[in-house]
């Protein structure tokens, strides 16, 4: 039998929903444990992530697996990452409502496989997209906010905190605080 995100994966790579799909080198459908309980999602793939077809392999991506092995999730092991649109916008601009609303489907579908307890938004776009339309970073990150039997949490993006390492003390509390969280949901 087909692993049912392979499957999925198989299907999105050949969509063409939005224009981001004529201008990608490869998709960048999520990586990770397909049992994990555990969901990170990013805003959309950069220049490295779209040429290796993986989330978070650029910089920010070395800051988040420092932050993954701090809670103990390698990333294939016990957590999966996604972005919220899988091909990358062009020049790392945020991608445009009409480009992630036409990419959501994607990563509801990864959800219904994943089935996740927990969802950690990284950064703005992922946080105003999966958890509240007036989500700000600064003042409701580490938050942990139930919605549909799963609890949602927004951080900040690694890039971010590359860009204001005066941020990263938050950034750590909030991740001490998922630590928490998984242990006491017994994930
Ligand atoms: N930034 C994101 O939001 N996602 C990635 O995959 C890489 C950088």
């Amino acid at each position: 039998m087909t692993d049912p995100m392979q499957q999925l994966q198989t299907q999105c790579a050949s969509c063409q929903n939005c224009p981001l799909g004529a201008t990608r080198t490869n998709l960048v459908f999520g990586v990770g444990d397909p049992a994990a309980k555990l969901l990170f999602v990013g805003e959309g793939p950069g220049e490295q992530e779209d040429l290796q077809g993986e989330p978070f392999v650029g910089k920010s991506g070395q800051l988040l697996d420092r932050y993954l092995a701090l809670i103990g999730r390698p990333r294939d092991g016990g957590v999966y990452i996604a972005n919220i649109v899988k091909c990358r916008p062009p020049h790392n601009r945020d991608p445009k409502p009409e480009e992630s609303e036409q990419c959501l489907p994607w990563l509801r579908a990864q959800v219904r496989i994943l089935r996740p307890k927990i969802i950690v938004c990284l950064g703005r776009i992922a946080a105003q997209r999966l958890i509240d339309p007036e989500f700000r970073v600064t003042r409701m990150h580490g938050v942990f906010t139930e919605k549909g039997g799963i609890l949602f949490m927004g951080t900040f993006h690694p890039a971010a905190l590359l860009r204001n390492p005066a941020q990263k003390k938050d950034a750590l509390a909030d991740f001490q605080a998922l630590r928490d969280k998984l242990e006491e949901l017994g994930i």
